[in-house]
């Protein structure tokens, strides 16, 4: 019984000890109401930067949310609305990303660069847009999905990113290689 009682000491003890050492170290997440829910349990299965990196709206947020719930993210219904506003407030579209260092990723020519330049690299670096070819009715998708996110993109403006995006980066340039 002793044994046990000490057994049960030692694991409490050293729980304890992880537990302070992980909230010693530099929390990334800036101050605001819902941050302890989001620095909680949104770094249990991967680092802060999944997070600082991206940027969305509450609609993206909250579906991101949702999501990682599905994929076992511990946060009660209830604190679900706090996270989103947290996360929209630290995270949304146009908030600057502190130490990143700029990409220097160059479009090729055409129409519809400058919409790629000026909407797609509001929320993460432009590499991540020229990064892998894709077909016409993959962009598409990914480029209404960044509309959901917040992209500031009108219709049209989507049919030319779209054209523009299948042009340089579609898979017609994959197989051309
Ligand atoms: C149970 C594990 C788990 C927890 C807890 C968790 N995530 Fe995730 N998260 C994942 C996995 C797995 C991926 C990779 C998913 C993928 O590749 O599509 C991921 C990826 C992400 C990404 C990256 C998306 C991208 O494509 O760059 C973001 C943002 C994110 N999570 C946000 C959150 C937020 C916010 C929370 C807290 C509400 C959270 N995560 C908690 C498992 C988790
Ligand atoms: C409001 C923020 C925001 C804007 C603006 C934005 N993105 Fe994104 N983008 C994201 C987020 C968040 C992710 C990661 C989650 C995901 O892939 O769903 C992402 C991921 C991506 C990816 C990787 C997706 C994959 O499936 O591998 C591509 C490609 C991309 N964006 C292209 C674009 C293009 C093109 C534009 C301009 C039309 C754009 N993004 C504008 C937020 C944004």
């Amino acid at each position: 019984m002793r044994k046990l009682i000490l057994a049960i000491a030692f694991v409490a003890t050293t729980f304890g000890v992880a537990m302070s050492a992980q909230a010693q170290q530099g929390n990334p997440f800036p101050e605001g109401p819902g941050r302890e829910i989001v620095a909680v349990a949104c770094t249990q299965c991967h680092a802060p930067n999944a997070i600082t990196q991206l940027r969305m709206n509450e609609a993206g947020w909250r579906n991101q949310i949702y999501d990682m719930v599905l994929r076992g993210a511990q946060i009660g219904p209830n604190d679900i609305d706090a996270a989103t506003k947290y996360l929209a407030t630290s995270f949304g579209p146009g908030v600057p990303f502190p130490n990143q260092q700029p990409v220097d990723v160059k479009l090729p020519d055409g129409a519809g660069k400058e919409l790629v330049e000026g909407g797609c690299a509001l929320c993460h670096g432009v590499d991540r847009v020229a990064a892998t070819n894709r077909s016409k009715d993959q962009w598409e998708k990914i480029v209404n999905r960044m509309v959901f996110y917040g992209s500031p993109i009108s219709g049209d403006q989507v049919t030319s990113i779209v054209t523009y995006l299948d042009q340089n980066f579609g898979v017609k340039q994959t197989a051309a290689k």
